[in-house]
């Protein structure tokens, strides 16, 4: 492995970080946070684990992964939230984190169709839990063998990926690929998509203006920086949270540029460079989709994650990258005047609530986010 001292990079740049050696840059991918993504199609001698193998890779905000499973008798299970895997200050209802739940839930429908089993869901056996999510269960599943349609959806479940490069502004997607991803919503929520130029426009300025405010706010701020992992061993040790991953980020933090004390320091490149490439990403938003329901129960929010993670997969379908923007949907006073901005913008009338907000666009592959392995996930008792 070539010797990287600090010295060198600083004085040759980033830039020279990237040619330091192909050899030291491979080893750099933490490919066993990954492992989850390669082994969700390995049986695991049980079908409940061979689906929630696949449920685990739902998208989820920060990737907290905060579900729990009690495996009960033979055929069912029980799905709770883990209390200590919330984000209270950029989603203090637990809405964002229910949504999240909703995508699990979705994922353990389409991966058990595909193993030839139907699914019994009970959202919430013991209430709805409000103001907060409690220790009481999310949902209960029942796995029956009937052999049910397949979800054609199911084929993306491996491809989805959360995109967040900067998207190719020459490439708009087209009103009948919009028009697929919204087509593919449940009915129990309302979905929407747009590449009005107009619109597009003022919803770029507003998720960047929204994302100002969560990068100035420094609890928000720092919510994502505390559960943000730099380089590979790190990712390695805590797949879940944020991952900076690849050959320049494990470098930029080897030589002390890119340290999560730095990103939260105003005027360091670190915080700077963490402000601007989530505002270039915005501001290359060639049309968006979004989803808003009549009221704002738990159960809502389940069906918005339902939804979500559906045309999500439409989307990568259609090789159409995918990045939702919640910030401007986040309920902490800071953000309340852009969450009015963007109820107005989206036209929600009096009592409903958007739900979802995502860009769309063409960008490069991005590789699969960490995951914990689903033994972590299991409970007892
Ligand atoms: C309710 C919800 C809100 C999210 N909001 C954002 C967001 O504002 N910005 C973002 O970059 N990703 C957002 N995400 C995506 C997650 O960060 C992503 O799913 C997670 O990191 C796992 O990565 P993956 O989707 O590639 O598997 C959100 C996901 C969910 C379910």
């Amino acid at each position: 492995m070539p010797k990287i001292t600090r010295r060198r990079l600083l004085l040759t740049g980033a830039g020279a970080v990237i040619i330091l050696g192909g050899g030291w840059g491979l080893t750099r991918e933490p490919k066993q946070a990954r492992a989850p993504w390669r082994q969700a199609s390995d049986g695991f001698g049980d079908p409940r684990l061979d689906v929630l193998a696949y449920a685990i890779l739902a998208p989820n905000p920060h990737n907290m992964q905060p579900w729990r499973i009690r495996l009960n008798g033979d055929d069912s299970f029980t799905v709770f939230c883990d209390l200590n895997r919330m984000l209270p200050e950029t989603d203090p209802p637990n809405r964002q984190i229910t949504i999240g739940f909703g995508c699990f839930l979705e994922l353990v429908r389409q991966a058990a169709a595909e193993k030839g089993f139907s699914t019994e869901i009970e959202y919430f056996p013991e209430g709805e839990p409000f103001p907060l999510l409690d220790q009481r269960p999310i949902a209960h599943v029942k796995l029956i063998e009937d052999m049910p349609a397949r979800e054609p959806l199911f084929s993306e479940v491996l491809s989805r990926h959360t995109n967040r490069l900067v998207f190719d502004t020459a490439q708009t997607p087209s009103g009948d690929v919009l028009a697929a991803i919204t087509s593919v919503a449940s009915p129990s929520v309302f979905s929407g998509a747009s590449s009005d130029s107009q619109l597009v426009q003022n919803l770029r300025d507003l998720t960047v203006d929204a994302w100002r405010v969560e990068w100035a706010t420094p609890r928000t701020r720092r919510e994502s920086i505390e559960v943000t992992r730099i380089g590979k061993s790190e990712i390695n040790e805590k797949p879940y949270g944020l991952a900076l991953a690849g050959a320049l980020m494990d470098a930029l933090k080897t030589v002390g540029l890119l340290t999560t004390e730095k990103m939260d320091e105003a005027g360091t490149t670190a915080y700077q460079q963490g402000q601007l490439f989530y505002e270039k990403a915005c501001e290359t938003a060639m049309a968006y989709a979004w989803i808003k329901t009549a009221a704002n129960t738990r159960r809502d929010q389940l069906e918005t994650g339902r939804a979500w993670v559906r045309m999500q997969l439409a989307a990568t379908g259609r090789n159409l990258a995918f990045h939702p923007l919640s910030q401007a949907l986040q309920e902490f006073p800071e953000m309340h005047e852009h969450y009015q901005r963007v109820h107005t913008l989206l036209g929600a009338s009096d009592g409903e609530t958007v739900q979802m907000l995502v860009r769309l666009g063409y960008a490069g592959a991005i590789p699969p986010a960490p995951r914990e392995p689903l033994t972590s996930k299991l409970i007892e008792g």
